[in-house]
């Protein structure tokens, strides 16, 4: 089903971002019917391109990036005559006045910024002053949504002084992924696992996001970042907020955000001995993290590991241990949610120690499973094995860059739909800083160095002692 018809018009819109996931996501939407005909795509930066050349450089992204749907040459034309150009002063006056002509009356209007933020209040009063952007158009930005909860306050600020909360679309791509959207479905929409989604049954949950990537090209972004800034505050609280919140009333943005939000409220402050902070060292083919940031006393960590408690009835007690790095043995993210033990088990030795985990798989082989403890087939006697009960429903996506794509462009759509839910709330990012900021500047203050690791490892050590000290242990990353 087509979504409204849009005018889209993408800051930045030369670039990595738009080159590699937005244009060829909103391609792919516009093969499948879901992006009207005539809807515009109007990229605004600050190189001299005409619509010819920037379609062009556009062409060559959506063959690179855009996967196999990008061999049907008909419909990458098609598309492309969507896609205009215009060159804008983010600072001044020049090319407003163009980019206003090009906007219809009567179709969404939607301002994606995928720029630096510095630029955000300069490009939200601009699209005021020129009569661009009114109360019904669209907002998207992208993180980092600040560094802190004083640069996020500002930042909202900023965004609200020119549009509603109502209008802005914080982007955190690992919500339009879909097996997060699925992660909602089974705990929602089954009776099987309200019952047992608290501390009575659940003994601890782990959510690992692991990639084989090194910081990249992306040195200098990196090194002001690290771990914490990059992935924790963002996408992994994000994955905890679903996990952990009260069922909202309705499947509505604000009911569901509410929810969010009080899981990051109920966050406990960390002790630094459940924080681990790691460096990847350099392997035969590839640099260390030092090497690659350009910067040999770096201490910002490419690896963090934590173990964060919600001070809530439902969860008291129960640990969430999150960790994510760069070059680690495979890129692998999965939540696991760990039930207790048996209270009695009528099995005996070995074959009492089973556990069911439940394993909402993001990539790759996107799919949730359950495990579960069955009797070995065969004659000999009870013994019993644990096995997958399988409920993947997504088919497995193809290569890394298409699973990116597809969160990309479902929440597109979304934002032209007029749909906030997996969007953050403005009170929400500022409370995830609000919790991040002390772990922090605590290191800080300590001048913490991160331990090394291996690359293609799991990570320090000390990431495995974390739980090791708690009778625990994570699961393989594989
Ligand atoms: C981005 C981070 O938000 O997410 C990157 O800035 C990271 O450092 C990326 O590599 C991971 O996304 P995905 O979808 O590949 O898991």
């Amino acid at each position: 089903i087509p979504v409204d018809n849009f005018d889209l018009v993408i800051f930045g819109g030369t670039g990595d971002l738009a080159r590699r996931k937005i244009l060829p996501g909103l391609f792919r939407r516009f093969r499948a019917g879901q992006m009207p005909e005539d809807a515009r795509v109007i990229a605004a930066a600050r190189s001299e391109h005409d619509d010819a050349s920037y379609r062009s450089e556009i062409e060559a992204a959506i063959k690179e990036f855009g996967g196999a749907e990008s061999k049907d040459r008909k419909g990458l034309k098609a598309f492309l005559e969507r896609l205009h150009y215009v060159a804008v002063d983010a600072r001044g006056d020049g090319g407003w006045q163009q980019l206003k002509d090009l906007m219809r009356d009567g179709v969404v209007r939607a301002f994606y910024f995928s720029v630096a933020p510095g630029l955000f209040g300069d490009l939200a009063e601009r699209l005021h002053t020129h009569g661009i952007a009114d109360r019904d158009s669209r907002l998207v930005v992208e993180k980092p949504f600040g560094r802190d909860l004083k640069s996020a306050r500002a930042l909202n600020a900023t965004l609200a002084d020119h549009f509603n909360e109502d209008q802005i679309y914080r982007i955190d791509h690992y919500l339009g992924k879909e097996t997060v959207q699925n992660l909602m479905a089974v705990r929602f929409a089954n009776v099987l696992f309200e019952p047992l989604w608290n501390s009575h049954y659940v003994d601890h949950i782990q959510i690992t996001v692991a990639e084989t990537v090194g910081v990249g090209g992306r040195g200098s972004y990196y090194d002001k970042s690290g771990a914490m800034r990059d992935m924790v505050q963002n996408h992994l609280m994000q994955l905890l907020c679903l996990i952990a919140m009260e069922p909202p009333n309705q499947f509505e943005a604000d009911a569901v955000r509410d929810e969010k939000l009080k899981v990051i409220r109920a966050l406990q402050p960390i002790d630094s001995h459940h924080i681990v902070r790691g460096q990847y060292e350099a392997s035969e083919k590839t640099a260390s993290y030092r090497e690659d940031v350009e910067n040999p006393k770096s201490t910002t960590e490419s690896f963090i590991a934590l173990r964060a408690t919600i001070a809530n009835w439902r969860w008291a007690g129960v640990p969430f241990y999150l960790r994510t790095g760069k070059r680690l043995k495979a890129r692998s993210s999965e939540i696991n949610v760990v039930f207790k033990d048996l209270g009695h088990s009528i099995f005996e030795g070995d074959e009492a120690r089973h556990r069911n985990v439940l394993t909402i798989r993001l990539q790759p082989n996107e799919g949730i499973d359950l495990q579960v403890t069955i009797k070995e087939p065969g004659p000999g006697g009870m013994r019993l094995i644990d096995v997958p009960l399988d409920m993947t429903f997504a088919q497995a996506l193809g290569d890394e860059a298409d699973d990116v794509t597809d969160a990309y462009e479902r929440l597109i759509m979304d934002v032209i739909r007029g749909n906030q839910t997996l969007f953050m709330r403005g009170d929400e990012v500022e409370a995830a800083w609000a919790w991040t900021d002390p772990l922090i500047e605590g290191w800080e203050a300590r001048h913490d160095v991160p331990k090394v690791y291996d690359t293609g490892s799991s990570g320090p050590e000390d990431s495995l002692m974390l739980m090791h000290r708690d009778g625990r242990r994570w699961r393989d990353i594989k």
